[in-house]
């Protein structure tokens, strides 16, 4: 049995420990979802999340209840349709993968009309209630929910570009694995550079970068290009019509924005690749590009530049860059439109 002493001494601590380390709210949006429901899991075994707000038109307090019952210590809340001001009200990070995916045969820019809406809406509420909040969209087209978010939050004159990402974290993941899996090499030691946009031409994986990826040439090189830009298409159609990438998708929310959370806490040296407003390519045009990204306290701390290029990444680049501007122009005009 614990003497009194004890007792009072451990609940000391744990006043200290709980007092002295920094509280730390997530919010996700979309939680009771695909996507949704694993990185909400996922961010239960985050021990630098301290609280889980978990947000959906549907399902969201079932998803919490479950989710709560792991044995970590942050507290989880769910939140039903109506709730959504409660479930944003200090949130510091907010992960959006609400929106419909696609079924066989659908790009990502068939979702435009549903998800835009979605991502408008849940951004005008987050600009109201949460405006200092890091914001990760994950809901597709990414190439144009982003650009919807930062207008949302330019016209309620909150937008602060260090604080808005475009999860791009799944092209980086599969062009690794799908490297690795060629080369024969561990993934952990087969970083892939890919930077663009989040939809196929726009994804400009650099193999030219890497040690291991620069070996890879010709027709082989053609086909690793293909396959990450268009990796997600082989989960659509083996999923055949019941949703895009869920569980991968949950592992790269999961990672970025354990990357996040890290800076935010005053960890230096944080390196993520995320699809943010950037100056790169903005004398043509493109306002938001993706590429390695220094994280820091405040969010964007400085945005690598793409570095070198082979001639064929300078054609993909090329290719790239008209589709990306198309795509950022029709979130903008959603915006401005509606
Ligand atoms: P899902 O249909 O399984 O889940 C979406 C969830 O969003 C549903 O639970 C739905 O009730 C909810 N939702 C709809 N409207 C909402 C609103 N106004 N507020 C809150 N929640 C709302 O879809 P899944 O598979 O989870 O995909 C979600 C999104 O993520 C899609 O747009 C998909 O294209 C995208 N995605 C993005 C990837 C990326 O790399 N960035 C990779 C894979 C998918």
């Amino acid at each position: 049995m614990l003497s009194r002493q004890t007792l009072r001494s451990v609940s000391a601590a744990r006043h200290f420990s709980s007092s002295a380390s920094r509280q730390t709210k997530v919010a996700v949006l979309g939680a009771g979802g695909g996507i949704g429901q694993p990185t909400s899991l996922l961010l239960k075994q985050n021990k630098l999340v301290t609280s889980l707000s978990l947000y959906d038109i549907r399902g969201a307090p079932g998803v919490a209840a479950d989710v709560s019952h792991v044995d970590t210590a942050s507290e989880v809340k769910g939140y039903a349709a109506d709730q959504l001001d409660q479930a944003l009200d200090g949130a510091e990070v907010i992960v959006i993968p609400a929106g419909v995916p696609r079924k066989p045969g659908m790009t990502r820019d068939d979702l435009f009309n549903t998800n835009a809406s979605i991502v408008r809406d849940l951004a005008t509420a987050i600009g109201r209630v949460a405006p200092k909040a890091h914001i990760l969209v994950i809901s597709n087209p990414v190439n144009s929910t982003v650009p919807i978010v930062a207008s949302v939050l330019e016209n309620l004159k909150v937008f602060d570009p260090r604080r808005l990402f475009g999860v791009t974290t799944l092209d980086v993941v599969r062009a690794s694995r799908f490297l690795a899996g060629i080369a024969g090499t561990d993934p952990a030691d087969t970083p892939v550079t890919v930077v663009g946009g989040h939809s196929g031409v726009t994804i400009v994986p650099l193999l030219s970068q890497s040690a291991v990826g620069k070996a890879v040439n010709g027709e082989a090189w053609e086909k690793l290009v293909y396959r990450i830009q268009y990796g997600g298409d082989e989960v659509v159609k083996a999923k055949d019509g019941a949703g895009s990438a869920t569980l991968s998708m949950a592992y790269a929310a999961a990672k970025f924005t354990n990357q996040l959370l890290r800076a935010l806490g005053g960890e230096k040296g944080v390196v993520a690749p995320t699809f943010v407003k950037s100056p790169l390519f903005e004398t043509q045009g493109v306002d938001f590009f993706s590429t390695n990204v220094e994280l820091g306290v405040n969010g964007v701390e400085k945005i690598h530049p793409v570095g070198p290029l082979s001639a064929e990444e300078e054609k993909l680049i090329e290719a790239c860059l008209p589709e990306l501007k198309k795509n950022i122009a029709k979130g903008q005009s959603f915006v401005s439109s509606s």
